[in-house]
């Protein structure tokens, strides 16, 4: 459109420039040539935390945060939470097409032959506390993946780029399961190929001394629904780190490992994990005014709810909703998901979480299903992480594409000092706060 470009005048040379506008923004570089002189470096932009810069153009998933709508490729999350299988979902952000049903089982397959791990890699699963967090296990181990595959360091060659994204989305689970027995002294069950991707996960975790591990068809499937809501947010803190630490063309492990460790915090991926410390704090329904009042008083958050992007009900949390339900039919109902529905009763109609637009997330209700399901809380980001894989992967992707990369570099306003000159050991003052 001929109108498209901002015109902008500084009030401090009186000077106009006008700038393209190209899908509703403005290039941060264009606003260099605003300068008061020769000297100035030109304008820049300010944004803390990234509230209003995008980073990427990206083809992978579509949300709209005010009318609480999520895509994938184009495809409403509702659609495929209800038709798809993980794998296809996978298979789908990474190529931008669901598959025929030749091509799905070639994935599958593909996918579920790079399950196994290097037995060295049970080593150092042993070297771990008993009670290491299984966060802490599954960066370490999958940054370590990067020694034993020295191909993923050459990104110039698409195929064997291909080659570690297969690896990795295999090797997830059973990285994951490893840590979940660690903890419990139990031995490491190897990968059935065989199964569907969730069905292995759940015969590497919980199968004993049967020879055969059953998984349970409804758990099987909600483990399934979980993961493809789980799969990909576009440019949040875990996918952002994996296309920033990307950038510098690390390879795809210790890029993964980088984003897994950003997914660990407990305001993103660690947040499932701190619901249900809230709600067992909590306890019982007739404490949740008290704890209300705590939140509005600003001495502590209302985990698993708001959202940088949200300012809707998070269409996720809607399905996990009724997945819950489905779990609760063959797990028994857990206590705790009263206190939930409860709480987002009142907090839905509640002025301070009204005008903040803070809605429930994706985190409120799916560790209240996980623990139904027999996982304990620490493993509930874990369970975040496996399938996000997918997506970081997809967004590493498309990153090594894009034709505008560069390594991510931001600026920053320097507030120090001015130059000043060295001082003298004998004669510096002392500083306060520098205890070590
Ligand atoms: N409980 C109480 N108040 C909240 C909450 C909450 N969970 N979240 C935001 N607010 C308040 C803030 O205090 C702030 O109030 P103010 O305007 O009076 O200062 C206002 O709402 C805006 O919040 P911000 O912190 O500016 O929102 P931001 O976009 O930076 O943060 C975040 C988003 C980190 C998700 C935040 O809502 C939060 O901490 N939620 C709890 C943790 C959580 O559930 N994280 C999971 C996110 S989803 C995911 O990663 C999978």
């Amino acid at each position: 459109m001929e109108n498209d470009t901002l015109t902008i005048t500084d009030n401090r040379t009186n000077k106009t420039y006008t700038i393209p506008i190209a899908n509703g923004a403005v290039r941060a570089l264009d606003l260099r040539q605003i300068k008061t002189g020769p000297d100035d470096f030109g304008l820049m932009t300010y944004d803390p935390a990234f509230m209003n810069t995008a980073s990427c153009h990206s083809a992978i998933t579509y949300l709209d945060g005010d009318a609480g709508i999520l895509r994938y490729r184009g495809y409403p999350i509702e659609q495929l939470a209800e038709h798809c299988t993980f794998l296809e979902v996978a298979f789908l952000l990474l190529n931008g097409e669901l598959p025929t049903q030749e091509e799905l089982e070639k994935w599958n397959q593909a996918v579920m032959q790079r399950t196994m791990i290097h037995e060295n890699v049970k080593k150092f699963m042993d070297g771990f506390h008993h009670d290491a967090h299984p966060m802490g296990i599954l960066i370490s181990t999958v940054a370590a993946l990067s020694t034993f595959y020295p191909d993923a360091r050459i990104l110039s060659n698409p195929l064997c780029n291909r080659k570690q994204i297969v690896r990795l989305i295999g090797k997830m689970p059973t990285l994951a399961a490893c840590a979940y027995r660690h903890r419990l002294g139990l031995p490491y069950v190897y990968p059935d190929p065989s199964l569907s991707y969730t069905k292995n996960y759940m015969n590497m975790l919980w199968r004993r001394t049967e020879p055969t591990y059953v998984a349970n068809e409804v758990l099987a499937r909600a483990l399934e629904v979980l993961f493809i809501l789980h799969a990909d947010h576009e440019q949040n803190c875990s996918t952002s780190t994996m296309r920033a630490v990307g950038s510098s063309n690390a390879d795809p492990f210790v890029t993964t490992a980088a984003a897994i460790a950003a997914l660990s915090g407990p305001l993103h991926g660690g947040a499932n994990e701190e619901v249900l410390r809230m709600l067992d704090e909590i306890g019982a329904i007739e404490n949740i005014p008290n704890y209300i009042a705590e939140v509005k008083a600003g001495h502590r958050k209302l985990m698993g709810f708001g959202h940088r992007v949200y300012k809707n009900y998070d269409p996720r949390a809607r399905i996990i909703k009724r997945v819950a339900e489905e779990v609760f039919e063959v797990t028994g109902r857990n206590p705790k998901i009263d206190i939930a529905l409860e709480l987002e009763k009142i907090a839905l109609n509640d002025d301070y979480f009204i005008k903040r637009k803070l809605y429930p997330n994706v985190d409120f209700y799916s560790g209240i299903i996980y623990q139904a399901m027999g996982f304990t809380p620490d493993q509930f980001t874990v369970l975040f992480g496996i399938p996000r894989t997918v997506g970081w992967l997809a967004q590493w992707q498309e990153l090594l594409q894009d034709p505008e990369r560069k390594i991510a570099r931001p600026r920053q306003i320097y507030v120090g000092q001015e130059v000043r000159d060295f001082v003298p050991i004998t004669r510096r003052a002392q500083v306060e706060m520098a205890a070590v």
